[in-house]
């Protein structure tokens, strides 16, 4: 202990991948793993069981303010209702202020006493821990992220079909790109990993070889 933590930020617009490949860097390297999509979701899914609105900026910030982390492992918070409120809500800038301390001492002092983090994202690498060591932007064209995104739903039961997944996938890139808080975009030292045709122990290598020429592991 007493070193400088190591950080690794993954952003990427949604079901590029960064969730299986952050986790897999983080088992790899024996680091702790935060997926700050599921802060945002578990706002999104308070404000909708409150019967709110997830535009409006007093329901939302007063859901974040009582965020426990039990809140970030709920079953419910996967669903495409919920995705939407999260990308509401995540536009909101005083949403955005109130979880950063928790992403940034998460960080910072990783849980049990592991020696570093990884944090997946939006804007991890831009905004959270701009100092991460390494940073990944992890893309895949829209037509393959709303694919794995239908495969996904199909497997949980949901039955929307291809092209109401590739609308709302649309309409949320959008939404998280063109906001002025944090929109979604590649740090300008990221190393950009397009997974379109890539399976996920491809990816894991590349992600692997950039954490590894970046952070100082031992
Ligand atoms: O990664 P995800 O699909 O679980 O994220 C859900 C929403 O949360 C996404 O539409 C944008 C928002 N989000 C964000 O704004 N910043 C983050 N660091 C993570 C997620």
């Amino acid at each position: 202990g007493g070193e400088r933590p190591i950080i690794v930020a993954i952003d990427g617009p949604a079901a590029a991948g960064k969730g299986t490949l952050a986790r897999r860097v983080a088992d790899a390297l024996g680091l702790a793993y935060l997926d700050t999509g599921s802060l945002y979701r578990a706002v999104g899914l308070k404000v909708l069981e409150a019967g709110q609105d997830p535009d409006d900026a007093d329901a939302a910030v007063s859901a974040s303010k009582t965020l426990t982390v039990d809140d970030l492992a709920r079953p419910g918070l996967r669903g495409e209702g919920v995705a939407d409120a999260a990308s509401r809500v995540s536009a909101i800038r005083a949403v955005r202020e109130a979880l950063l301390a928790f992403q940034r001492h998460f960080a910072h002092s990783p849980p049990n006493g592991l020696r570093g983090a990884v944090l997946d994202g939006r804007d991890i690498g831009t905004v959270v821990c701009p100092e991460a060591c390494a940073k990944l932007f992890v893309t895949a064209t829209t037509e393959e992220r709303a694919r794995r995104r239908h495969e996904e739903l199909r497997a949980r039961g949901e039955a929307p079909t291809f092209e109401a997944v590739l609308r709302e996938m649309e309409a949320r890139d959008a939404r998280d790109a063109a906001r002025a808080a944090a929109p979604l975009r590649s740090a300008e030292d990221a190393h950009v990993l397009d997974t379109s045709n890539m399976d996920v122990d491809s990816a894991l290598r590349t992600a692997l070889w950039v954490v590894r020429s970046r952070c100082v592991l031992d």
